[in-house]
């Protein structure tokens, strides 16, 4: 699939950085060191994106408002100094962010490197599940990190990338999240975010990570199957948040976490095996059922020193490894 033409987000960025002035189409065309016409191009197809500029190439051009598209341009300057986000990938419509990182993983592309999309075609969720991408009403984003994990070992991982998305929603809308084990993120009983992580590995040694975040930001409703369960950001809140605010937070709270499992990650594990049994009221006493087949029910004991979850059952404890946690009645 194709990523973004840079020049649009440099327009955009040229445009809010003068945001008081218009500017005229030859000094954009000079800037980008491209004609007036493809600059009158550009900005059609950024207005077709629902970005509002005025002007025309005569006048010049100026921007009304500060579009909320997950530009590299716009995302770049706050994730500067970061590994997550050093590389910014994005695009208008794709197939499936993890996908594309975990092709670009296998390129060689460099950790840290995201991948953003408004809008995704056959975004994937776990278990055969399809994610609902509508255009610029969620954040659809792609982490590749390289860590120097064995396989086994991984898991905190994608808890990690869970406590680090209810961090993010904390600080900019003031929501507090629940979780989900190991990777759902609910409010009001109801799931607004989803986490898809992929592997490529060798026996002892991860070769690739992708962490998929799916956040359901300013959807107006669900319909269907997904209205009992689904939420987003802004029917939660009760209006609309930035896109941009939300995934320049997660970044650096990202940033952050990944740079203590790197340095330390005994004690980056079990600091994150301790955060996510504290904010998750999945984790412990609750009476839980198992939905994958064959199925069963019991009472949750907390994770265990890999972060699987513990569930006490009429038959003795079980370790849930993977699968679909729901509280009885959910
Ligand atoms: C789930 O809850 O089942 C996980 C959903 C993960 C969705 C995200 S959206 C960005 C990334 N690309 C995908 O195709 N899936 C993940």
């Amino acid at each position: 699939m194709e990523a973004t033409d840079s020049r649009l987000g440099r327009i955009v960025r040229l445009l809010s950085d003068n945001a008081t002035i218009v500017i005229s189409g030859t000094r954009i065309a000079e800037e980008l060191e491209t004609s007036r016409s493809e600059v009158w191009r550009a900005v059609q197809q950024l207005r077709e994106l629902g970005v509002r500029i005025t002007g025309h190439p005569a006048t010049g051009y100026q921007l009304e408002s500060m579009p909320d598209l997950l530009l590299p341009d716009v995302l770049g300057p706050l994730a500067q100094g970061q590994i997550i986000g050093s590389r910014i990938h994005h695009y208008f419509s794709v197939g499936s962010t993890n996908t594309e990182a975990m092709q670009a993983g296998a390129r060689g592309e460099p950790e840290g490197a995201i991948f953003l999309a408004e809008e995704q075609t056959a975004g994937r969720g776990r278990g055969n599940h399809s994610w609902e991408s509508q255009p610029s009403l969620g954040i659809y984003c792609s982490i590749l990190l390289r860590p120097p994990l064995s396989p086994a070992d991984a898991l905190p991982i994608t808890l990690m990338a869970g406590l680090c998305v209810s961090d993010a929603v904390q600080q900019v809308t003031g929501l507090r999240p629940d979780l989900r084990w190991p990777n759902d993120l609910v409010v009001g009983g109801k799931k607004f975010c989803g986490i898809l992580t992929e592997m490529n590995s060798e026996a002892t040694r991860v070769r690739y990570v992708v962490i998929g975040i799916g956040i359901n930001v300013n959807h107006p409703s669900f319909a269907g199957d997904l209205a009992p369960i689904a939420t987003s950001l802004r029917m939660e809140g009760g209006r609309e948040w930035s896109r941009v605010a939300l995934t320049a937070a997660l970044l650096k709270s990202l940033d952050n976490a990944y740079g203590k499992l790197i340095t330390d990650p005994a004690e980056a594990r079990s600091a994150i095996l301790r955060d996510f049994e504290e904010q998750s009221s999945y984790a412990r006493g609750r009476d839980v059922r198992i939905a994958d087949e064959p199925g069963f029910h019991g009472v949750t004991e907390g994770l265990d020193e890999r972060g699987f979850l513990r569930v006490r059952t009429p038959s003795g404890l079980r370790t849930v490894l993977s699968g679909m946690v729901r509280a009885v009645g959910e």
